[in-house]
């Protein structure tokens, strides 16, 4: 399949794994390049731009295929030192970049002077047009049903890819609930050019993260997700736990005064109890909707391979199927 995204990035199949705190190591980005897609390391939970470049290296030796570097822009006042990350990316040879959290406009002319692509990820229209006004090559349009941080707006993929395809110039991946080949076709349809998924690619057998996790991710439903710190305005979708349940009773308690300080112990230094010790209950971590789309732990290239088989079969017979006047049984399942 070639779409404006695989062009941009030199991939094969149209599809992103979102940089995720703590289980974007090179493993997993190697295993989704090797397998089509475009992999990505997370750049901050490498502590320094030294361990960054170590983990592009480590990357590079495990994959020949592209892959991306995410830098999250956290609304911090010791800010990470950011100059010093892009200099490992570009000393690394890493020609994709996928930003998050503020927008990367003063970083713009660093990565654009190496030649990097730079995807964008956006909650809103409004700040995905930003993103193409400052120089972005791409967006990926993060929906309300996104595991992580969907924003304040609360508007889901259904409405918001859409808008974003009436509104755009440059391509965009949908990002946020998708899990499979009727995600990818679905996302076509609305005028994306591939999809982002972050939490399916978690259970998968490649996945550096504790076997408790993926287990918890097979075993919950769509119901079992939940927003937190949404009076901080730094709204997150977690997965519902012990440690999340009393987070939600302090928000209950301290209403519009809450402070991060009032809930540091479920939020503060949770991702590597959880991705690596498989503490469940050590705190709150990002989880979305579509956990109730997981069902197994296949290889990254499994599901991968299954998707784009699925996606033709969906795109080839059961949509064509209709123009011909024959009705296919509900959506596509390849033997
Ligand atoms: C455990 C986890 C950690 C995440 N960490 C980050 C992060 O550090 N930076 C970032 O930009 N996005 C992060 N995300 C968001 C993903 O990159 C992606 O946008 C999101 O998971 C898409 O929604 P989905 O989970 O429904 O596929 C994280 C998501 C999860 C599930």
């Amino acid at each position: 399949m070639k779409t404006a995204i695989t062009e941009l990035f030199g991939i094969q199949h149209p599809m992103i794994q979102g940089g995720m705190h703590y289980v974007g190591f090179a493993e997993l980005a190697a295993a989704v390049s090797n397998a089509g897609g475009l992999g990505i390391i997370t750049g901050l939970t490498q502590k320094t731009p030294e361990l960054l470049a170590k983990e592009i290296a480590r990357c590079r030796d495990m994959t020949d295929k592209p892959f991306g570097v995410n830098l999250t822009f956290l609304p911090s006042f010791t800010a990470p030192p950011y100059p010093e990350y892009i200099a490992a990316i570009r000393e690394g040879g890493v020609k994709a970049v996928e930003t998050a959290g503020r927008s990367p406009e003063q970083y713009m002319p660093a990565l654009k002077a190496a030649g990097i692509k730079v995807i964008h990820k956006c909650t809103s229209v409004r700040h995905s047009l930003k993103a193409e006004k400052i120089g972005c090559d791409a967006v990926s349009v993060d929906g309300f049903e996104c595991g992580g941080h969907p924003g304040e707006d609360d508007i889901p993929n259904m409405i918001l890819l859409p808008r974003a395809a009436d509104e755009l110039k440059i391509p965009f991946v949908a990002s946020g609930g998708m899990a499979d080949a009727r995600s990818l076709v679905a996302a076509l349809s609305m005028g994306a050019a591939g999809m982002n998924m972050g939490t399916r690619f978690i259970a998968t057998r490649e996945a550096p993260v504790h076997p408790n996790v993926k287990k918890a991710l097979v075993e919950a439903s769509e119901l079992d997700t939940v927003l937190v710190m949404r009076a901080l305005r730094n709204t997150e979708r977690v997965l519902k736990n012990k440690s999340v349940d009393h987070l939600l009773e302090i928000e209950r308690e301290k209403g519009a005064a809450l402070k991060i300080a009032d809930i540091h112990e479920q939020v503060a230094g949770v991702y590597p109890k959880v991705m690596l010790d498989g503490e469940m209950d050590a705190g709150a971590w990002s989880c979305g909707m579509v956990v109730g789309l997981i069902y197994d732990i296949p290889t990254v290239k499994e599901l991968i391979d299954r998707i784009m088989a699925e996606a033709e079969h969906i795109i080839r017979r059961r949509l064509t199927g209709f123009l011909d006047g024959v009705v296919t049984p509900k959506a596509a399942k390849v033997a």
